[in-house]
């Protein structure tokens, strides 16, 4: 293998790892497009921006779905959550939920 080959790949390896790195604190593009609304309260890392505002780094993924469906239907009113949560769909629920429960608790 040409020596430009070998740094090439050793290139790609390291950028690999940290894409990899990144991943686990940064949501994806397209996370950020459909729940940048949700991030500017609870934080991207899932810590809230205010104390007044649920910390969700963590959480069980199945609380967090059903909480959110019961803002979505008004089981739970809530005045901010409620219209955050109408035009979710269910898959949207999902992915949040799963995002917010893939989070670490408590570093901030
Ligand atoms: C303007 C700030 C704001 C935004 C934007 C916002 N939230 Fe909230 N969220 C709150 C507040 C305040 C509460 C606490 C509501 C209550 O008292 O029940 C809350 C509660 C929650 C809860 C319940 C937490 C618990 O412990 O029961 C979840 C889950 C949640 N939000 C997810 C989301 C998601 C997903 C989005 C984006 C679609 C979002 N929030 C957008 C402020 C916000």
């Amino acid at each position: 293998m040409s020596k430009s080959k070998t740094l090439s790949l050793l290139i790609a390896g390291v950028w690999l790892a940290a894409t990899a790195a990144l991943a686990q604190a940064a949501p994806t593009a397209a996370l950020n497009a459909k729940f940048g609304v949700c991030f500017s309260c609870h934080g991207v890392d899932g810590h809230a921006i205010l104390p007044t505002y649920p910390n969700l780094a963590g959480q069980n993924k199945d609380y967090l779905v059903q909480t959110l469906k019961e803002f979505r239907d008004g089981t739970r009113p809530n005045p901010i959550m409620g219209p955050m949560a109408k035009p979710l769909s269910n898959t949207d629920i999902d992915q949040i939920a799963m995002y917010f429960a893939d989070l670490k608790p408590g570093k901030k």
